[in-house]
C-alpha cells in the first residue's frame, strides 16, 4: 500500500458523552466489530468500578489503566480506525478537551432517556469552535425514553448542532421494534421479545409497500411514513460537505449494549468520516499528504511508574511517514532527537513500531523533555496551533506546606501542568501561585501526586475567582489599557506561556469590565489568538 492510500484508509476520531450515556459499551462494539476483541467485557473490565474506591482514587486508577485505553486501533473494512480516548470521568481534565485536538472527528453519544447533558454540552462546544465534523449516536433505545423529535430539537438547542436524520427509530422502549436506516433505506428489526436478536437489515426503499404492514404492523407502518416525510420537510438533506466542514450533524438511533444500529453507525462512519485532515500550523496549514513528517504532543502520561520516572508521550502524525530510529527535529528546543523504540497502539497493546502514518498516533518514552503541543518535524521550524487552554471552573492559591521541599513542588507543579492535569496562573502582584482546574477533584490528586511523586507537600487556600479571562489589549500602548493594567491589578495573572490573564469573580464583572474597556478583549480560551 502507498503512502496515499495509507493516508486514505485511516480513520481518527474521539467518542464524546457525559458518564454512563455508553461511551465504554460503543467502543467496545466496535473493537468487536473490527475483531480486536473476542469478546464483550474486554474495554469494560478496564473500567472504574462505581464506589469501590474514593472518587480521586478512581481518577488516579482511571490514570492507571488509561495508557491502555488511550488509543485503540482496529481494521474495519480495511480502514485503519484510531478511537482515541476521552476520559469520561465527571471531574474530567483538561486531557480531555485537549485530546480532541488530535481527533479528525468525533462521535457524540446520548442517552435516550437523559437527552443532552453538561458535559457533553462543553465536550461539543469545543468540537464546534474547532469545526470538527460530527455524528450524533443516541443510545439505549431499548428503554423508555424522551420522544425522538424531541431530542433532535433538544440536540439542536442545546448543543447548537444542526442536525440531519440517518436512522429513525420504530417505536421505543418496550415497543421497539427496529429502526429504519434512512442512509441506506434498510429495515433492521428486533426479533423476539428480549430485544436482543437481530435480524439482518432488509433493503426497504419504498416505505409505501404495504409489506411494510405485514412486518412491523399497521400503526407502527403508518407512524414510521408520517415520520419520515416529516423527516424529509424539517430535516436539511444530508450533505457530504456540510458535514466535514462541521456545519451539518448525522444523527443515528441505537442500542450500544444490544449492538443495534451500531453496525449502521460504523459502516455510515468509514464511509463519511474525514481521513486525516490538513492542520494549521503557526507558520502555514500542514497538508496530511506532505512527505515530509510532523506531529504534535497532545497528550503526556507522566510517571505511572514513580520508580522510573518515565512518562509516555502521545504523538499525532500530522504528515509524512514516522521512522524509527530517524533524526527529527524537537522544534520548541531546537534539538534533533531519535526515537528508537516508538510504540505503536493496536487494539489494547502497544508494541514498538517501525513506521506510522498520518492520523496515526505514537508513544514516545520521555525523560522530560516533552511538553503538550510540542511540534517535531524534518527540520522545518513549524509550530502547530489550535491546542488552547479553556478558562478553569475551579481556582485555588496554592502554597508550599514543607519548606524543605520548595524545589520539588515546584518541579512538580512544572511537571504536572505540563502533563495538562491543570493549570498554573501566576499573580503579577505578588507571584503567589494559583492552580485552576477543570474538576474540584483534581486538587486532590494534585497533592497525592506530589507527595508520591515528588516528595513535595502543599496546601491550598481559596479564591474567589468565577473564570480566567486571557487578555487581548487591541493596542498595548493605548491608555485605556494602560487603565484597565491598572484598575485591575490585584486580578492580573500570566499563565504558563506568559500570556496576561485576567481573573474574574463574576459573569458580572467581565461583562462591566468589558464593557468599560471595549478594545482590552476578554476571551475564555488563549485560543483567540490563532483563531
Ligand atoms: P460510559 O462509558 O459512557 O460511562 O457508559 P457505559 O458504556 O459504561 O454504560 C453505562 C451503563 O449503561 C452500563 O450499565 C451499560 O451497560 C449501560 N448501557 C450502555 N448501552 C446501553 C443500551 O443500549 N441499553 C441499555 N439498556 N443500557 C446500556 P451499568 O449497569 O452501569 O454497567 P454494567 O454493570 O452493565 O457494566
Amino acid at each position: 500500500m502507498n503512502f496515499l492510500e495509507e493516508i486514505a484508509r485511516r480513520r481518527t476520531f474521539g467518542i464524546i458523552s457525559h458518564p454512563d450515556a455508553g461511551k465504554t459499551t460503543l467502543t467496545e462494539k466496535l473493537l468487536l466489530f473490527g475483531g480486536a476483541i473476542q469478546e464483550a467485557g474486554a474495554v469494560k473490565n478496564n473500567k472504574i468500578k462505581k464506589g469501590a474506591t474514593s472518587d480521586f482514587m478512581e481518577i488516579e486508577r482511571q490514570r492507571g489503566i488509561s495508557v491502555a485505553t488511550s488509543v485503540l486501533a482496529f481494521i474495519y473494512q480495511d480502514k485503519k480506525i484510531n478511537i482515541l480516548d476521552t476520559p469520561g470521568h465527571k471531574d474530567f481534565a483538561e486531557d480531555t478537551f485537549r485530546t480532541l485536538t488530535a481527533v479528525d472527528s468525533v462521535i457524540v453519544v446520548i442517552d435516550v432517556a437523559k437527552g443532552v447533558e453538561p458535559q457533553t454540552e462543553k465536550l461539543v462546544e469545543v468540537c464546534r469552535m474547532r469545526s470538527i465534523p460530527m455524528l450524533v449516536f443516541i443510545n439505549k433505545l431499548d428503554r423508555e425514553g424522551k420522544d425522538a423529535f424531541d431530542l433532535l430539537d433538544e440536540v439542536e438547542q442545546k448543543l447548537g448542532l444542526r442536525v440531519t436524520p440517518m436512522s429513525f427509530p420504530i417505536g421505543m422502549g418496550y415497543d421497539f421494534k427496529g429502526i429504519y436506516n434512512i442512509w441506506e433505506k434498510k429495515l433492521n428489526l428486533f426479533s423476539g421479545d428480549n430485544k436482543t436478536a437481530i435480524s439482518e437489515g432488509v433493503e426497504f426503499d419504498d416505505l409505501s409497500n404495504p409489506e411494510l404492514d405485514k412486518i412491523i404492523g399497521e400503526t407502527a407502518a403508518e407512524t414510521l411514513r408520517e415520520e419520515i416525510e416529516l423527516i424529509d420537510e424539517v430535516y436539511p438533506a444530508y450533505n457530504q460537505q456540510e458535514y466535514l466542514e462541521g456545519k451539518l450533524q448525522p444523527v443515528f438511533f441505537g442500542s450500544a449494549l444490544n449492538n443495534f444500529g451500531v453496525k449502521e453507525l460504523l459502516d455510515a462512519f468509514i464511509e463519511i468520516a474525514p481521513s486525516p485532515q490538513p492542520k494549521k500550523a503557526e507558520e502555514r496549514i500542514v497538508d496530511s499528504k506532505e512527505e515530509k513528517l510532523t506531529g504534535f504532543v497532545f497528550k503526556i502520561h507522566a510517571n505511572m511508574d514513580p520508580k522510573h520516572r518515565d512518562r509516555l508521550a502521545f504523538i499525532k502524525i500530522v504528515s509524512g511517514t514516522f521512522k524509527r530510529n530517524a533524526p527529527y527535529l524537537h522544534v520548541r528546543n531546537g534539538k534533533k532527537v531519535k526515537f528508537s523504540s516508538p510504540n505503536a497502539f493496536f487494539a489494547e497493546k502497544k508494541e514498538i513500531v517501525d513506521e506510522s502514518f498520518p492520523g496515526d498516533i505514537v508513544g514516545i518514552h520521555d525523560t522530560g523533555n516533552f511538553k503538550i503541543g510540542d511540534t517535531l518535524t524534518e527540520g522545518e521550524k513549524l509550530n502547530f496551533k489550535g491546542i488552547p487552554s479553556f478558562s478553569p471552573e475551579h481556582f485555588r492559591y496554592v502554597n508550599n506546606a514543607d519548606p524543605m521541599k520548595s524545589k520539588q513542588l515546584y518541579k512538580g507543579l512544572d511537571q504536572l501542568m505540563d502533563e495538562g492535569v491543570a493549570q498554573l496562573f501566576t499573580l503579577d502582584m505578588n507571584g503567589r501561585k494559583i492552580i485552576g482546574t477543570v474538576g474540584a477533584l483534581q486538587y486532590e490528586v494534585i497533592q497525592y501526586r506530589l507527595e508520591h511523586e515528588y516528595g513535595a507537600k502543599c496546601s491550598y487556600e481559596n479564591l474567589s475567582v468565577h473564570k480566567a479571562c486571557w487578555v487581548a489589549p487591541e493596542d498595548t500602548k493605548n491608555e485605556e489599557f494602560k487603565e484597565f493594567k491598572r484598575v485591575k491589578q490585584r486580578y492580573l495573572a500570566k499563565d504558563k506561556q506568559g500570556q496576561l490573564v485576567f481573573l474574574a469573580d463574576s459573569e458580572f464583572t467581565i461583562q462591566m469590565t468589558q464593557s468599560k474597556y471595549p478594545t482590552v478583549k476578554l476571551h475564555y480560551t488563549s485560543e483567540f489568538k490563532n483563531a
